[in-house]
């Protein structure tokens, strides 16, 4: 499908033809339509979306909590990449972060008038289990009963993450995912926790992007901890695939009636032109990135085939394990944020590379990522081909771009047509009968951004970190008044 045909299936119908003039122009693709400031919703309402369709908004431990060394909470592997490795921007951390440890109860009374049902938040291995195993620390679980509670309370479900990137620093430096014992230490930790919070929590997110944390903390070394190894990567895979398995089991056995989960990174990925070695330099970097994690749960294996390099994780195999890998997930979170186009080069392994958006003189966030609305529907239609999948939820989607903190508000526009244009693409993939049932925004409050510091902002309201105030922007606003 070509961009005007895009356009018109996505349900702009009179401005078509204006919008794919500006759309090479990086402009946004629709009409925009102010009133008091805020751009409005175009060709789109909730209802599009049907009486069942959820509506939530995600976050994280890290990213958020500050209070890294509170109440008995131990140092986990991300304060430690923060303070000792120089990798982040400005060498910032995530000490205090938006203080969401002291602020919950705001920030939980602002999702809510935000007019979201779903409150999805990650725990802190660190806060509950300060050595990884063993001893519990009180002081954490009663963190996260008051963070429930208070969900409940204002009549938000909360929906539980249990890995989002970061684990005791303790477990980390004895190989964090590289090691084998990953599986006891993470069964442990699913286990207190299930066995915690399952009588109130009943949706269940065991991981939060995979290849994030592997390829970024193993092979790239810009995420925790920080190393550069094909080896320790492929292993780190390996045992995330166990683990996800292994955890989502724990969580059907001491949850009753849950709902579990687990999600994906994911890029629409495209080659640069129509040559073979670039189609097949594509097909690469999708085995990478969008099928390395999913396909192995779904008893597929890895895509070895496509990406001959994956032939080695073969080595780190142990009887039984093929099966070990496999969950029937309820349902399956898609993160969608940029799409890639990449041509074939001589890297080692993958050998493909990206073509850089900035090259491309198209709309990029300011992390350089394309925005590209369409691809977020293209993910979608590919994921629904695998027959294993029962339920999908588009579990993050987002933007950072500068926000400017004006006469007491934060006019957003650029956030708010972000927001709209993927919402058309949710809407024109669940159209067409793709089982496509929620969709969770990234993030509420502007938070810690992990190798990027504070400088990206994602949020729907604004932190000034200074005071630590809060202010909603425009796009919160539009959320609030999108979904009442
Ligand atoms: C995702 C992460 C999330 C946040 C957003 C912007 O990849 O899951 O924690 O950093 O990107």
């Amino acid at each position: 499908m070509n961009r005007r045909e895009w356009i018109k299936r996505s349900g702009y119908t009179g401005l078509s033809i204006l919008l794919v003039n500006n759309i090479g122009a990086g402009k946004s693709k629709n009409e925009e339509i102010i009133v008091d400031g805020i751009r409005e919703a175009t060709e789109i309402t909730k209802s599009d979306f049907g009486p069942d369709f959820i509506w939530g908004i995600a976050s994280a431990a890290y990213q958020t909590e500050g209070a890294w060394n509170i109440d008995g909470k131990s140092e986990s592997n991300w304060d430690h990449f923060t303070h000792n490795t120089g990798k982040v921007e400005r060498g910032e951390n995530a000490d205090d972060s938006t203080d969401f440890y002291h602020r919950f109860e705001e920030d939980i009374e602002l999702v809510k008038s935000m007019n979201f049902q779903v409150f999805r938040f990650s725990l802190s291995w660190s806060r509950i289990l300060p050595n990884g195993i063993g001893s519990i620390n009180q002081k954490g679980l009663d963190f996260y009963h008051r963070v429930i509670d208070k969900c409940i309370s204002v009549g938000l479900e909360p929906w539980i993450t249990i890995y989002h990137w970061d684990m005791p620093q303790v477990l980390e430096a004895q190989g964090g995912w590289t090691s084998r014992q990953m599986l006891d230490w993470f069964s442990e930790y699913v286990d207190v926790v299930t066995r915690e919070f399952g009588l109130k929590v009943k949706n269940w997110i065991v991981m939060n992007e995979q290849l994030s944390y592997t390829a970024g903390g193993y092979l790239a070394g810009v995420l925790a901890p920080g190393r550069k190894s094909i080896g320790g990567f492929l292993k780190a895979v390996h045992h995330s695939v166990l683990c996800n398995a292994i955890g989502a089991t724990i969580v059907r056995r001491n949850v009753e009636g849950a709902n579990i989960g687990t999600t994906f990174f994911t890029s629409y990925i495209e080659p640069v032109n129509q040559e073979k070695k670039n189609i097949e330099a594509a097909a690469r970097v999708d085995a990478a990135v969008n099928r390395l994690f999913i396909e192995p749960s779904m008893g597929m294996g890895y895509p070895v085939e496509t990406l001959p390099v994956l032939k080695k994780i073969s080595k780190y195999f142990e009887a039984g394990d093929e099966q070990l890998m496999i969950f029937d997930f309820d349902f399956i979170g898609i993160q969608y944020y940029f799409r890639s186009i990449v041509e074939k080069s001589i890297i080692p392994g993958i050998r493909a590379n990206e073509v850089k958006a900035s090259e491309r003189g198209v709309e990029v966030n300011e992390m350089g990522g394309e925005i590209y609305p369409e691809g977020l529907y293209h993910i979608l239609k590919k994921f629904s081909g695998y027959k294993r999948i029962r339920n999908m939820l588009v579990t993050e989607n987002g933007v950072c771009v500068p926000d400017q903190y004006e006469n007491g508000r934060i006019q957003d526009n650029r956030r708010i047509g972000f927001f709209n244009d993927h919402l058309l693409a949710v809407r024109m993939a669940k159209e067409e009968g793709i089982n496509v049932n929620g969709y969770m925004v990234w993030s509420p409050t502007d938070n810690f951004e992990w190798d990027k510091g504070y400088r990206t902002r994602f949020g729907l309201v604004y932190i000034d970190y200074q005071t630590k105030e809060r202010i909603m922007k425009d796009s919160g606003l539009w959320f609030r008044n999108f979904l009442k």
